[in-house]
């Protein structure tokens, strides 16, 4: 059975109710991004002055639209949207976005609740109100009012703050990350992460589920809905502060409510708690493109003792062990290195290591079964050769595809200047996590096993 937001992400004919001919209003940004969508539908102008708007032909009320209407994106001052909606209630539209603001999130408690009795005495689901809308890239629809074309992929964000889900788009890109969708929720008069979450879960173009709140209205359902997802959920948690739980207030209306219980109650649910959106985009990125780990014991590679310690304690720091080498291990890595060096675990190739001692200790590492998750890291000393530090990576991802029980994650970490640069794209080009940063790779592998976990959790 079809969930019922089917025809909210994918609908098939869509009004635009605030349509506008100037190009300087949100009616006509929003028009204009479902036209130039690759997606095929119905699309009607609503404008009460206007017999056509870019091209189409436009209609006084809804109630003048011939046939079924499946979407209303609604672009008025908020004072018209109650009327607006009873037309929508009316014409039986099934899905509306409410873009315009001035609700409660302006103190306008009394409009918003209005809104809500016409919505709950019908069968109409509402996005909104003081929301972007969604761009849902997987199908190549845009029922937003916002710039940003997202890269096509497997993450699907909620976003409460319409600016900051305008940003991810940009950051998504620069950091290949792929979207199938991504949704500001606004001020959840109706449609809510939980609603979200279900939504996602089933989805066959997600893969990896991210939010950022303010507030959630609803913790039961939140819980229960990240309880039930068979996808990871990331969640980033705005207000943790005094200060910020104030802003929290003023921005989306909502009232931020203790950390203490937040993080708990996203933690028994099985969800991942980000400290931000680059720490989401991180882990992300991690899930995207690796396996999950299937414990929690790590295999470190550097050719720069400093960083591997680095490496150690930011693992430590996550829960992470760092186990010794089994004696099998031990002897395979003890024959690649030089003389005077001995294995331990981070293992110390040496400033001038090159492909073949990456790729021979990468290799040890997952033929390991005591070794979990593995993490290749270089500094870019004097010696070091990062082409064939990223060359020993990229073959041994190929290999690992190749041979069943090398299914364990792969991150890369590196430290070094511009020379670094290009290389370390046609990593993340390729679907491999690389990070500037020893923390944010503990971090990553930390979503990698928690995923490892809840999979286990799953399958119980
Ligand atoms: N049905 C259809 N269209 C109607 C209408 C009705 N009953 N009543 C008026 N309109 C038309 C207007 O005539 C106008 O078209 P025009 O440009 O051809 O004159 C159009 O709807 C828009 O109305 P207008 O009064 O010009 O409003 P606006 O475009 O300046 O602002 C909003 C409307 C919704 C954009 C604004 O109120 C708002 O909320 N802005 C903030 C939105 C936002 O940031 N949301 C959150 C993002 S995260």
């Amino acid at each position: 059975m079809k969930h019922e937001l089917e025809t909210f992400f994918k609908p098939k004919s869509i009004a635009v109710v605030g349509a506008s001919k100037n190009s300087t209003k949100i009616g006509n940004a929003a028009l204009k991004n479902i036209l130039i969508s690759d997606y095929e539908c119905k699309v009607y102008p609503i404008n009460p002055h206007e017999k056509e708007i870019l091209g189409i032909k436009c209609y006084k009320k809804l109630s003048d639209v011939p046939g079924e209407i499946e979407l209303v994106l609604i672009s008025v001052p908020a004072k018209i949207v109650p009327q607006i909606m009873k037309e929508c209630v009316q014409k039986k539209v099934k899905n509306a976005i409410i873009i315009s603001s001035g609700f409660s999130e302006a103190g306008n408690n009394e409009l918003e609740n209005e809104v809500k009795d016409i919505i709950e005495q019908s069968k109409i689901r509402v996005l909104g109100p003081n929301t972007m809308g969604y761009k849902n890239a997987a199908d190549g629809l845009d029922s937003s009012f916002v710039f940003g074309v997202p890269r096509k992929g497997i993450l699907s964000l909620i976003s409460q703050s319409g600016a900051l889900g305008i940003g991810m788009i940009y950051l998504a890109n620069n950091e290949f990350v792929g979207i199938s969708k991504i949704i500001g929720v606004g001020n959840k008069i109706d449609i809510d992460d939980d609603d979200l979450i279900d939504y996602f879960a089933q989805d066959n173009d997600t893969k990896v589920i991210g939010l950022y709140i303010e507030a959630v209205k609803n913790g039961r359902a939140f819980m229960n809905s990240i309880k039930a997802c068979n996808k990871p959920v990331l969640v980033v948690k705005a207000g943790k502060s005094e200060a910020g739980a104030r802003a929290t207030s003023s921005h989306t209306g909502s009232m931020a409510g203790s950390d203490k219980i937040y993080d708990a109650a996203i933690k028994q649910a099985g969800g991942i708690r980000c400290r931000d959106i680059v720490e989401l985009f991180d882990m992300a990125r991690a899930l995207a493109g690796q396996p999950p780990a299937q414990g929690n014991r790590i295999g470190i590679i550097t050719n720069g003792g400093g960083l591997g310690i680095l490496l150690t304690d930011a693992c430590d720091a996550n829960g992470l062990d760092v186990p010794k080498l089994s004696p099998k291990t031990y002897k395979k890595i003890d024959k690649i290195l030089p003389d005077l060096v001995k294995p331990n675990n981070p293992i110390d190739l040496v400033a001038d290591a090159g492909f073949y001692r990456y790729e021979a200790s990468t290799r040890a590492l997952l033929e390991d079964p005591n070794i979990n998750g593995i993490i290749v890291a270089s500094v870019h000393g004097g010696y070091a050769r990062p082409r064939e530090f990223t060359g020993a990576i990229l073959k041994m991802i190929r290999e690992r595809k190749l041979h069943e029980e090398f299914k364990k994650p792969i991150l890369a970490t590196w430290v070094g200047g511009k020379e670094f640069e290009d290389l370390v794209m046609d990593l993340k080009s390729a679907g491999v996590p690389i990070y500037p940063s020893s923390w944010r790779t503990a971090r990553s592998m930390l979503a990698l096993y928690m995923e490892g976990k809840r999979i286990k959790r799953e399958m119980k």
